[in-house]
């Protein structure tokens, strides 16, 4: 099956709930996730990793909260990166990546990478691992966050699985270091088709492919002529192309023009955090990695460790990656009560977390969130 009939295979069915945009649905739909139980009693079986920083704190708070909302789930929880190795003797325990190919979705909290030395980013590793090549986090306004912009409403679209990412460093001789950007024909068209098929469904008008083929015009020239006659095939889609450095100015100075914008890996991870300080910061955006077999779902957020430990952390991100992996298992009706839960906390104006300038905690936002999934 290619991916295109598989996308279109897709469910797409849920209530778009304003935030998500609701995201490709049963992506995978010829092998769906696991649950367990009973008909009409069942459980969803998924994998937890917390992650480390304020990965287990940001965790226990949105269990804490799918739990008030009802939602069966049989977890297996499995932890990665430093803490993994102390237990395990591994980065990503095998252990973890049965469970995750068994269940089909996960959802993770972030997971700190040594800067300059040390083992490489296992969050890099499980995307490859899995071809998870679809990274989507949508950029929204909540209702109440003061921030300097309103109706932004982007949905980034970051292909998960080259570019720089694929860790291909050398030196070449002392003081020379060659990194490889490795861009194919075949990631490149693979993530435009996820973005426009994605654009189509949620009736999205426009998608901006953002790239620096003026200098690197083998590389971004190939991922810009891939997206292009992907472009053709959607011709209801208007299509643009826009130079990284200057759609960072337009990105501050009038955001709002942006509707879908699709990237190669390491344009969308900056961007992304762009997109994030729009709308009040790293603690208010969710993500999802997809592939054609499984999803992870987690914040766009890393785990800052500067706030780890202190119940500082604001959980939303986390939350709303929690909402979208419920929306992508087909418990929609439950995503949207968790998500307005968190958007009448937000509304209401009195619980914020430090990062908005208040003095919530991570544990009493959750049980705000839960007061107001029952009011
Ligand atoms: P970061 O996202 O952890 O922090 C950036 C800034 O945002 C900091 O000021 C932090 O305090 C704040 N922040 C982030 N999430 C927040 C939340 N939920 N509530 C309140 N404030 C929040 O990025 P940084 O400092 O660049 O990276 C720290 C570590 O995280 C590194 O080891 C990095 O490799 C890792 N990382 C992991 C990711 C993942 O697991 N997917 C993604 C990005 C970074």
């Amino acid at each position: 099956m290619t991916v295109a009939s598989r996308l279109d295979a897709g469910g797409f069915t849920g209530p778009d709930y304003p935030l998500a945009g609701a995201i490709p649905l049963n992506l995978m739909a010829s092998k769906g996730p696991t649950r367990s139980g009973e008909r009409g009693m069942m459980k969803h079986k998924i994998t937890l990793i917390p992650g480390d920083g304020i990965g287990p704190e940001v965790t226990a708070a949105t269990l804490k909260v799918i739990e008030a909302a009802g939602i069966e789930v049989e977890w297996e929880t499995i932890n990665a990166g430093a803490d993994a190795f102390e237990k395990h003797g591994q980065y990503l325990p095998d252990e973890l990546m049965d469970s995750i190919h068994r269940n089909r979705v996960a959802i993770k909290g972030p997971i700190s990478t040594p800067v300059g030395k040390g083992f490489s980013s296992i969050n890099v590793a499980l995307r490859k691992a899995l071809m998870l090549y679809a990274n989507f986090r949508p950029i929204k306004n909540l209702p109440g966050v003061k921030t300097r912009f309103e109706n932004v409403d982007i949905i980034v679209v970051r292909e998960n699985t080259e570019d720089l990412y694929s860790g291909l460093e050398h030196v070449v001789v002392p003081g020379v270091v060659e990194s490889l950007k490795i861009i194919t024909a075949e990631a490149s068209t693979r993530i435009a088709r996820f973005a426009f098929e994605y654009a189509r469904r949620h009736g999205r008008k426009k998608i901006t492919s953002i790239h620096k083929a003026n200098i690197m015009k083998l590389s971004d020239g190939l991922f810009l002529e891939c997206v292009r006659n992907v472009a053709h095939l959607y011709p209801e889609i208007a299509y643009e192309e826009m130079i990284v450095d200057n759609t960072c100015m337009q990105m501050v100075l009038d955001p709002q023009q942006f509707d879908v914008m699709l990237l190669e890996n390491l344009y969308g991870d900056i961007v992304s955090d762009l997109g994030a300080g729009l709308v009040g910061g790293l603690g208010l955006v969710p993500g999802a990695n997809l592939g054609e077999d499984c999803a992870i779902f987690e914040p766009a957020h890393g785990s800052a460790p500067k706030i780890a430990g202190k119940s500082m952390a604001n959980p939303t991100a986390m939350l709303l990656s929690a909402v979208l992996m419920f929306q992508h298992l087909g418990e929609s009706e439950k995503a949207s009560l968790i998500a307005s839960a968190v958007e009448k906390v937000y509304a209401h104006g009195k619980a914020r977390t430090p990062d908005l300038g208040g003095t919530t905690s991570t544990t009493q936002f959750a049980d705000a969130v839960v007061q107001h999934l029952v009011n």
